[in-house]
């Protein structure tokens, strides 16, 4: 069993067969974590990439021990310490990282569209960690797991996207993964945060919390993209809390087993209260430990292609 794709750029297109494979490989190595020593040679002397032209703590990392556990040689890239700093251009930085012979390239990159770029100026396989407001597909998967774990299924169930859609790639990649799933998928947050003719996807949209809370099974909690201007939607972070914030009371007014997701980071008291990031409904840091079993097995069915 391969995949129908030497890169993963995005979920938009990628059959229901590659995501089942993925999520079926990704129960394979979540067992190898639970081992004494969480390592097997599957990738040994392939070279690994990890380009991060953005900040990020779980994805990074996520990958890196995922190449480790995996064996391959790997090697990060971070902005701030490169010859970016000195004017070179993206392009040149890739065709240099290339020449050393890499076999793999992960890309976080604030513009949507590089890992697509990639493709055509490298021979390596390229897995996007996250481009701009476009696409985050490795988190979309993940957070498939850990529903499809917590669950046991994903076609059928009701699951909603709450908050910052129109500046959350995360809201991409999974309204796409779980749609192709069989999963019926909504969206829920302030009009202004809604991207236009979004219902197009074949999305619901909720613009009450109260009903997202009533009608779904899952809620994939996401936070105010502060960091791309997602303040200018809503008048104060406050206000948003009082009408789209999670809270304990909200859900105990539903009186029902609802699944929380948050991708991470929180914006602790703002999409979520602390009450239920920490509480029994939510699977937050699985989502995080089942995140590096995933990346292995798309690291493993990407990395065997070649
Ligand atoms: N969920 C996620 O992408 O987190 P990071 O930005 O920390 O990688």
């Amino acid at each position: 069993m391969s995949l129908s794709s030497r890169h993963l750029l995005g979920l938009s297109g990628v059959p229901k067969e590659d995501i089942q494979l993925i999520l079926d490989t990704a129960t394979t190595f979540r067992e190898v974590l639970e081992r004494p020593i969480k390592k097997v040679p599957t990738l040994q002397g392939k070279t690994i990439v990890n380009l991060f032209f953005e900040n990020s703590t779980r994805t990074r990392i996520s990958f890196e021990l995922a190449q480790k556990r995996l064996s391959a040689d790997t090697v990060n890239f971070s902005t701030s310490t490169s010859s970016t700093k000195k004017g070179e251009t993206f392009k040149d930085t890739v065709r240099n990282i290339e020449a050393m012979k890499v076999d793999m390239i992960v890309v976080r990159h604030e513009s949507p569209g590089v890992p697509q770029f990639l493709t055509q100026i490298s021979d390596a396989n390229i897995i996007n960690a996250g481009d701009g407001t476009h696409e985050h597909p490795t988190q979309a998967l993940l957070d498939m797991y850990s529903i499809r774990e917590k669950v046991g299924k994903l076609e059928g169930l009701k699951v909603c996207i709450v908050g910052d859609i129109g500046h959350g790639r995360v809201a991409l990649s999974n309204i796409h993964g779980l749609k192709t799933m069989g999963a019926e998928v909504s969206l829920c947050g302030p009009s202004t945060m809604m991207p236009r003719a979004i219902e197009e996807l074949g999305v619901k949209v909720y613009h009450k919390i109260d009903d997202a809370i009533e009608n779904n099974d899952v809620l994939n909690v996401l936070r105010i993209q502060l960091e791309r201007n997602a303040g200018a939607s809503i008048p104060t972070t406050r206000e948003y809390r009082t009408y789209f914030g999670l809270t304990s009371e909200r859900l105990k007014k539903h009186n029902k087993d609802v699944l929380i997701l948050h991708p991470g980071p929180i914006n602790r008291g703002v999409e979520i209260s602390s009450e239920v990031a920490d509480g029994p409904y939510q699977v937050i840091l699985n989502q995080v430990t089942n995140g590096v079993a995933v990346r292995m097995a798309v690291l493993y069915l990407l990395g065997t292609m070649h």
